[in-house]
């Protein structure tokens, strides 16, 4: 008898831990697949990546336009050379490689601009998106032609 109930127990504990388990780990995956109310279909890594890059760019220009200095709103592409991109081998061709790492080198100079030369700056960081999407993925460049701080 006494067996009997420290199974119940441990059968009730183990039924607990288990379903506590379970609402947790659908919790989890709820996060893991990012959608937005503008990107409802999801999308791969390196496509949030450029969205993120997009939204960031756009508050670049909102600062530069209000005489703002960019250092503190700096461009995070750090994983364009390794991040998923929803066609397989996309960014392994060495023109994508190459290209990715000028712009690598490029942004990594982002936090020594002085004021009065940011406009060029990033105007020239819009021109190497342009360059890149023109023979990778051509479809995004009318927006980011909009980006361009004209003077
Ligand atoms: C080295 C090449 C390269 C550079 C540089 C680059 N992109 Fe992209 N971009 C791509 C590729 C490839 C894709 C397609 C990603 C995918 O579908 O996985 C893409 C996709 C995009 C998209 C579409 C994302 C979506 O919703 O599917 C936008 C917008 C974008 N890029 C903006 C930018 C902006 C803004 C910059 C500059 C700050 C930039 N890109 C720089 C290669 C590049």
């Amino acid at each position: 008898m006494l067996s009997f109930r420290i199974n119940k127990g441990i059968c009730t504990f183990l039924t607990f831990s288990f379903l506590i388990i379970i609402l947790w780990s659908c919790n989890n995956s709820k996060n893991t697949e990012r959608t937005s109310t503008s990107y409802p279909n999801g999308g791969s890594e390196l496509a949030w990546l450029m969205r993120d890059a997009t939204d960031q760019m756009e508050a670049q220009k909102k600062a530069i336009l209000n005489g703002d200095s960019i250092n503190k709103l700096l461009l995070d592409v750090n994983h364009i050379l390794t991040a998923v991109p929803t066609e397989e081998g996309k960014t392994t061709s060495p023109a994508y490689q190459a290209m990715a790492k000028q712009f690598l080198e490029h942004v990594g100079q982002q936090e020594q601009i002085p004021l009065e030369g940011q406009v060029e700056f990033y105007n020239a960081t819009i021109s190497q998106c342009i360059n890149c999407h023109e023979s990778q993925c051509p479809g995004p460049n009318v927006r980011i032609k909009k980006l361009y701080i004209l003077e």
